[in-house]
């Protein structure tokens, strides 16, 4: 058995390594177009970070794990082909704004179905809409050369932050096909290190499907916490004691149940829009209006938390030095996909506050090409002003404390732990009076804050 798999991206790169990993005696391949990607993969510095990713990768790399751009010759020499590829939101055309962009994954189909001989098992290991596999059939068996396919449908579950944690004990791991065989193929190696009843099997389209509901389950109850949030700070109840108290009810569960300023990440919003564009698709106008509620109310949070911050300084942030601590999407990471900091950043771009923006992980240049592609039009063009703004009003700073020197106020925007154990005496002492933070993710201690004289605004907290 020899594996590759087309696409070295937060997926791809991790999944890999642990199936490597574990299977020192598989050989894996792990192919990708981007040559500075593939670059990163094969040296200390990954493009992906995750705790704990380097020392799976450090371990299997050199002995059975391969990166390269050598895409067809992977593909000749493998009997398993996972399609990893990105499919982002289109944003062009039919379902513009919605629709899952599915070139990537045509042009991997494509390409196997040109150079493939003999008999391969291709696993679609992208989020894709659910029948996505039926193009992918129909592709491979046009490719006139005699080779035959079986096509498995295994969706990723890993979360970005706990990837490795995520890939070594799954809760499960879901398997979708037709060809039983080649299910077993597949199973067989998952089962190396995951027990077998977490491994589970379902017809093609229920596992395609199964990966867009978890995600529009889970960006769910974000939105309904964020939606009670709000109506905490209207009422003076306290969201954390909302969600404690409803946690415990075994129905609901304590887990995904912590306001914010909102979700972010590659996979939430584009596979709800990608649900919704389905169910419009099948003529299901209610179920789509239904999920969309989940995004508009996350766009909504992300607004707010901006809005307060410019009613609460007086209503108004022009020429106001704002830190912005944390640009990740979440901690942990150095993914920054909608990330809610880059909307909360733009908003106040615009409103003329001058940010002073630290992220452990995020490199500069990354925040920088967020926010002009946040910023531009429907043209695709960054305005003059917009650009004007953006060299002129944001600064990056090499940690939290050099952000907030002179600030009149903090905003929060990722859980990173080192801010919960900064030296906020020091910090509060380079702060002109009042000192404001804002708290976008509940980690910080209102109270003893408080008693050094800041004032704090937290989430669904009066
Ligand atoms: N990021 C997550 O947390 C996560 C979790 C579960 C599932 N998913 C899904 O997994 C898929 C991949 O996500 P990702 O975050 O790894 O994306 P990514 O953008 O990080 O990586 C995709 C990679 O595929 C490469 N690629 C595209 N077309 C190619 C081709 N024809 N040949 C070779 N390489 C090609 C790109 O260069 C890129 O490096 C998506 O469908 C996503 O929805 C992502």
């Amino acid at each position: 058995m020899k594996i590759c798999c087309i696409g070295a991206g937060y997926v791809g790169g991790p999944t890999m390594a642990m199936i490597a990993k574990q299977c020192p005696d598989i050989p894996v391949h792990v192919v990708d177009l981007n040559e500075a990607r593939i670059k990163a993969w094969n040296s200390d510095e990954l493009p992906v970070y995750e705790p704990g990713l380097l020392e799976v990768v450090t371990e299997a790399r050199g002995r059975n794990l391969t990166f390269s751009t050598r895409v067809e010759a992977a593909i000749t020499e493998s009997d398993m082909i996972f399609i990893s590829v990105n499919t982002p939101t289109k944003t062009y055309g039919m379902g513009v704004g919605r629709a899952a962009n599915l070139e990537f994954v045509e042009k991997c189909a494509r390409q196997i179905a040109c150079v493939s001989k003999g008999h391969k098992i291709i696993v679609e290991k992208s989020t894709l809409p659910v029948r996505t596999a039926e193009a992918v059939k129909r592709i491979l068996s046009s490719s006139g050369n005699g080779a035959t396919f079986d096509v498995l449908s295994n969706p990723e579950f890993l979360a970005e932050g706990t990837a490795v944690e995520d890939l070594l004990t799954p809760d499960r791991v879901l398997i979708g096909g037709d060809s039983a065989s080649a299910i077993e193929s597949l199973a067989a190696i998952y089962a190396r290190w995951i027990p077998r009843e977490r491994i589970l099997t379902s017809n093609l389209w229920s596992s395609e499907l199964s990966k867009l509901t978890a995600n529009a389950f889970l960006a769910q109850r974000v939105s309904s916490i964020n939606a009670i949030s709000a109506l905490c700070e209207a009422t003076e109840a306290d969201v954390d004691e909302v969600a404690r108290a409803i946690g415990t009810d075994s129905r609901i569960g304590p887990k995904f149940l912590k306001a914010s300023v909102g979700f972010g990440g590659s996979c939430f919003q584009k596979d709800i829009l990608n649900l919704v564009y389905l169910c419009e698709h099948f003529g299901l106008q209610e179920v789509a209006t239904y999920w969309e509620q989940v995004v508009i109310m996350n766009d909504y949070q992300k607004r707010r938390f901006g809005e307060k911050i410019v009613k609460t300084l007086f209503n108004t942030v022009s020429n106001k030095k704002i830190a912005i601590w944390g640009w990740a999407f979440k901690k942990d990471t150095n993914d920054t996909r909608e990330s809610s900091a880059i909307y909360v950043c733009r908003d106040l771009i615009r409103e003329r506050a001058k940010l002073h923006i630290y992220d452990p992980r995020v490199s500069q240049a990354q925040i920088l090409l967020d926010l002009q592609n946040a910023m531009l039009d429907s043209n695709g063009q960054l305005s003059a002003v917009d650009k004007m703004l953006i060299e002129q009003n944001v600064t990056m700073a090499a940690d939290s404390y050099q952000a907030a020197e002179n600030a009149h106020a903090i905003a929060l925007l990722t859980e990173w732990d080192e801010f919960k154990t900064l030296d906020f005496k020091r910090i509060y002492g380079t702060m002109p009076q009042p000192a404001f933070v804002f708290d976008g993710r509940n980690i910080l201690d209102r109270q003893a804050l408080g008693k050094l004289g800041f004032e704090v605004h937290a989430i669904g907290k009066c």
